[in-house]
């Protein structure tokens, strides 16, 4: 059964701690947390300082989505502040397999993303050292924009390349995923969905993990 990551980026700022609380009482499995540094993508959104602060009021896992230049620079800082999961960027990245092994050494879990414009194909060489594997099904930057329906393509290719060689990363899709598509990225392949918008627009987020999960 997939897994449901709410980005907490479509999350009311103000009451940061409740709502993730509440995302965890619905059935979330983990928490997706979206850093942004106006740079790699035009917005700006939270760093390690925030992170920490609200470590403590879940146990759920932390999904850390590094959406900076030179991510190999904050990895000691973002696993420091209670990451779970650290996944960079393969367009941000100049020496990727360097940083992976960075994320690995820190106590991290380590994932990379690739945009939706970049094929699966450029993660031949890395997928054997990955945990998790990230399909951006929008351009990163801001959240309620609309599922890219190539996506499904690449999920389905990337699953493929997994079954073949043996491996056992996650595969994780991001951007537009609502109750009435996830079923058709669920059965693309992937194991994690991060859900924003689609999650925290929601008057009930228990019938969202509900919807999705079945029962
Ligand atoms: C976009 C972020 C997403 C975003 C998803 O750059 O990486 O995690 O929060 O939001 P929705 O689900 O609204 O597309
Ligand atoms: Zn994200």
């Amino acid at each position: 059964m997939a897994l449901i990551a709410p980005s907490i980026l479509s999350a009311d700022f103000a009451m940061l701690g409740q709502e993730i609380k509440r995302a965890e009482q619905a059935g979330a499995d983990w928490i997706h947390l979206d850093v942004m540094d106006g740079r790699f993508v035009p917005n700006i959104t939270i760093g390690q300082e925030v992170l920490r602060s609200i470590r403590g009021v879940t146990s759920l896992p932390f999904d850390v989505h590094l959406m900076i230049v030179e991510p190999e620079r904050y990895v000691k800082d973002f696993a420091e502040a209670g990451s779970d999961y650290i996944t960079v960027h393969y367009e941000a990245s100049v020496h990727l397999h360097r940083t992976v092994q960075f994320i690995k050494e820190s106590g991290a879990k380590a994932g990379v993303s690739i945009n939706p414009a970049t094929p699966v194909m450029v993660l031949d060489e890395i997928l054997d050292l990955v945990d998790l594997v990230l399909i951006m099904s929008v351009n990163p930057g801001f959240g309620g924009q609309g599922f890219i329906e190539q996506s499904l393509r690449k999920i389905i290719r990337l699953k493929e390349m997994r079954d073949r060689r043996g491996l056992d990363f996650l595969i994780e899709v991001d951007g537009g995923i609502k109750t009435d598509n996830a079923r058709k990225v669920i059965d693309a392949g992937a194991d994690v969905l991060v859900m924003g918008s689609g999650f925290f627009n929601s008057d009930d987020y228990g019938e969202v993990v509900r919807m999705i999960k079945g029962g």
